[in-house]
């Protein structure tokens, strides 16, 4: 063919780059994950996560306000919650006026469109720091699931668009949708973390949230990083329960599972980008190593090009002021 062919010519300059682009990152593809903590004026560093912050009520309220103002238009909560009110079964996730509760109606109060949604999973008010009822050093499903349908029911009372379990329990999706539809919350979402790996790069996360697992690990029932198949069989079962929106997660080390993914289901696919992508870069960037708009940049659009709807993302904000 060559040299009739020459594929630098539609390289040659940016006019002609943006017209063959395949893929673009734009503010509508982000959910922004925020943390919550108890107080007032709180807006506290992560150390892990340079730049990224636990925000107090009162300044989650400023926050969303200029998230909405950067286009960013859905929100992922988290909150972190005081050793005292921590136990096994992890009552405190239920309590209608629990942190999560009040900061589902914060924002919703700041920013009426924005979308919300709720992270649903017991490792943050669990005194061991796993996502499940604990007995015997075990961690029971069927119990868990019970709590997690009903900590659903909860967010969605307290107006949450969607709520995002990220567990891993078995049938939680089933459990949460019929609850739900029982009780007439016919419109609330779920974003089931479907294809979700026991992964070493969550520490930072951990770290922000106080919610590392007191004993063994995640094991159980996160999925072996070595697994492909069982990413599908995972997905396929949460869409059969009802899920809206499924998700891969990690992000970068498994975009062959959103690949996977995306060519098998007809449900929009998340992809999240975990705290420790977050914490590699700025780390980094800090150093000189990397430049980080730049990898940023070339890391979202590796994941929306993968097969990624949208991306929850730590670089959310940094990516939309980039492209402002
Ligand atoms: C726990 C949960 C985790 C993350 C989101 N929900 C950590 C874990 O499974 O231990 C990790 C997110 C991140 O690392 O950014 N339910």
């Amino acid at each position: 063919m060559y040299p009739l062919r020459r594929n630098r010519r539609l390289r040659t300059g940016e006019a002609i780059r943006s017209l063959v682009r395949e893929t673009s990152i734009t503010p509508n593809d982000f959910l922004v994950p925020l943390f919550i903590v108890e107080g007032k004026n709180i807006k506290e560093e992560i150390a892990s996560m340079p730049n990224y912050y636990r925000y107090s009520l009162d300044l989650l309220e400023k926050e969303v306000k200029e998230l909405w103002k950067l286009g960013l238009k859905a929100v992922l909560l988290f909150v972190k919650v005081p050793d005292e009110l921590k136990d096994n079964a992890g009552t405190e996730a239920i309590n209608a006026e629990g942190l999560m509760q009040r900061a589902v109606k914060t924002v919703k109060n700041a920013v009426p469109d924005m979308l919300v949604m709720t992270d649903v999973a017991l490792d943050p008010y669990s005194s061991y720091g796993h996502d499940g009822v604990v007995a015997d050093g075990k961690i029971l499903n069927d119990d868990t699931t019970a709590i997690l349908a009903e900590m659903s029911l909860s967010h969605a009372k307290a107006g949450a668009d969607f709520v995002a379990p990220s567990d891993m329990m078995d049938g939680r999706i089933f459990e949460i949708r019929s609850l739900l539809e029982d009780e007439g919350y016919h419109d609330t979402g779920i974003m089931s973390y479907s294809a979700k790996y026991a992964s070493a790069f969550y520490g930072p996360f951990r770290d922000a949230l106080d919610s590392a697992p007191g004993f063994g690990d995640k094991k159980t029932y996160q999925m072996d990083p070595a697994n492909r198949d069982e990413a599908i069989k995972e997905t396929l079962m949460d869409i059969e329960e009802g899920a809206d929106i499924v998700m891969v997660k990690p992000g970068l080390c498994y975009l062959d599972i959103v690949r996977d993914i995306k060519n098998t289901v007809n449900v929009p696919v998340a992809v999240y980008q975990v705290s420790g992508e977050y914490a590699m870069l700025k780390a980094a960037a800090e150093k000189g190593w990397l430049n980080h708009d730049a990898v940023m940049m070339e890391q979202l659009t590796a994941i929306k090009r993968a097969g990624a709807n949208m991306i929850a993302s730590y670089f959310a904000k940094d990516a939309a002021k980039l492209l402002s």
